[in-house]
């Protein structure tokens, strides 16, 4: 009988998983296992009670997560991001939707083993969102989860799926079958806006211009934004993703009404986001040299994310404003990173 109460990361070696695995083994008792294509840093696999290298696509790779562990929870964070899927979308079909599958059916064999549901957290994205236009994305304002649900790149579409995946899975697996089922899964997912983080520098995303300006900057270098210096979409600070993760993991199961809740922080400009940038770093500059298809991309996601649903379902509220962000995370950390 397995023992050791443990969750899995899948992607751990992105910025989400390294942010994850840091709280989760500094405020939990479960043994974390990371998995990832690429070996974890040594400061990183430290903290992991084992590490997996392999593909989420293959089988085997979950096959070789160690029998002595309970698996009580995946966050199945490994995925492609929307630039880099769009330059490869057969590969991204195969990384976002099958390792999800792959995902899925890992914890739902597990949970026939421990004879108790697994938590399944799964990341989707403002992606999963696709307007038509300009004029009607500055009409709609904030979207809620239902609206637009009609994504224009290869990754949306992937997380648009791979919501309906994990509702499948946690609702109505098998549901014609004879004989019983495994307990199966608790399926709980968030739609992420960007995200910023004081640690990491994003790559193959499209709302990566925030987060590599202020890497730029902190370095007094120039910055060639890639969008419009009045381009409007929701981020928030990696802190806030993780204690979203967490929070929707930690929520009573019976006040969930959705297995998809938005959540957002806030949502600069290029424009407004370099104001606060400059002015703590004023040998930088920001230019603007707008990528036509990436712009286009952006334009389809909404400027904000109705967030009402988690907030009143499991609580949720973002720590950080974008001053707070700024003052108390971004900039201690990156002057100290970059000195
Ligand atoms: N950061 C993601 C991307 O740009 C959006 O979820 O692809």
């Amino acid at each position: 009988m397995p023992s050791q109460s443990a969750v899995v990361i899948t992607g751990a070696n992105g910025e989400i998983g390294h942010a994850l695995i840091e709280r989760l083994t500094e405020h939990s008792r479960d043994a974390v296992i990371a998995m990832d294509l690429r070996d974890l840093d040594a400061s990183m696999a430290r903290r992991c009670a084992q590490v997996v290298v392999g593909d989420v696509t293959d089988a085997a790779t979950f096959e070789r997560v160690g029998e002595q562990f309970d698996v009580r929870a995946v966050y199945h964070l490994a995925a492609m991001l929307s630039t880099s899927s769009e330059k490869q979308p057969e590969r991204a079909q195969s990384v976002n939707v099958d390792g999800t599958l792959r995902a899925l059916t890992f914890a739902m064999s597990r949970s026939a083993r421990r004879g108790e549901r697994v938590s399944f957290l799964f990341p989707s994205s403002i992606a999963a969102y696709g307007v038509p236009s300009l004029d009607e994305k500055r009409r709609a304002g904030a979207v809620d989860e239902s609206q637009f649900n009609t994504p224009t790149t290869m990754y949306g579409v992937n997380k648009l799926y791979g919501e309906h995946l994990g509702r499948y899975y946690a609702r109505h697996y098998r549901q014609l079958a004879q004989e019983p089922n495994p307990p199966g899964i608790d399926f709980r997912s968030i739609r992420f806006p960007g995200i910023i983080s004081a640690f990491t520098v994003p790559s193959g995303g499209t709302s990566d211009y925030l987060p590599e300006m202020l890497h730029a900057a902190a370095q007094s270098k120039d910055y060639a934004c890639f969008v419009r210096a009045d381009t409007r979409i929701p981020f928030m600070a990696m802190p806030d993703a993780v204690d979203a993760l967490l929070g929707l993991a930690a929520a009573d199961a019976s006040k969930l009404s959705s297995v998809v809740y938005n959540v957002t922080a806030f949502n600069p400009s290029p424009e407004e986001f370099s104001r606060f940038v400059l002015r703590a770093f004023p040998k930088a500059s920001v230019s603007y040299a707008p990528h036509a298809k990436r712009q286009g991309i952006v334009d389809t996601w909404p400027e904000q994310l109705d967030d009402s649903l988690a907030r009143k379902d499991w609580s949720w509220s973002p720590k950080y404003s974008l001053e707070r962000m700024i003052e108390e995370y971004l900039l201690p950390n990156v002057r100290k990173r970059y000195a």
